[in-house]
């Protein structure tokens, strides 16, 4: 990839950052997705007064892409104000090592964008739980 498909990804989600609504934390983040046909798709995190509701970022733009037919994930950015750039949670690496399984993660601090780290998705989580047995086989096998 390009770097300026990556500075291009990281601005995106800079932008989407501004988008956030995390009036608990006041961490405001914003993520976005590269598909493979080259469109990018962003997201912020939401929270809620009911704090396990939120919502990172990550799936926001996971979830908008997804649910709009986009598949086939290259890279995602991240950004938010932390030195280094934010570091998906454990949940979102779930959901980017199924849906994003070969996309690398692009982070940076808000107020350094052009410095960017990457890393792999299968790196973020090994030996991730993608399959659920049950659909490979007999319905019934595992009731009992
Ligand atoms: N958050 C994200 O949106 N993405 C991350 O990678 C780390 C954490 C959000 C969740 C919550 O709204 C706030 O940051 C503080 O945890």
């Amino acid at each position: 990839m390009g770097e300026t498909t990556k500075q291009r990804l990281i601005k995106a989600a800079a932008r989407a950052r501004l988008s956030a609504v995390a009036p608990y934390s006041r961490f405001k983040v914003g993520a976005a997705l590269l598909a493979r046909g080259g469109e990018i798709v962003t997201g912020a995190n939401v929270e809620s007064a009911s704090y396990g509701l939120t919502c990172c970022a990550e799936r926001v733009a996971l979830f908008s892409a997804l649910t709009s037919g986009k598949r086939n994930f290259t890279a995602v950015a991240v950004v938010a104000r932390v030195p280094g750039g934010p570091m998906p949670c454990g949940a979102c690496r779930q959901l980017l090592a199924e849906y994003a399984p070969h996309a690398t993660v692009w982070v940076a601090d808000a107020r350094a964008l052009r410095k960017i780290r990457g890393f792999s998705v299968r790196k973020l989580l090994p030996k991730a739980f993608v399959v659920v047995p049950r659909a490979h086989g007999n319905p019934k096998s595992e009731q009992d």
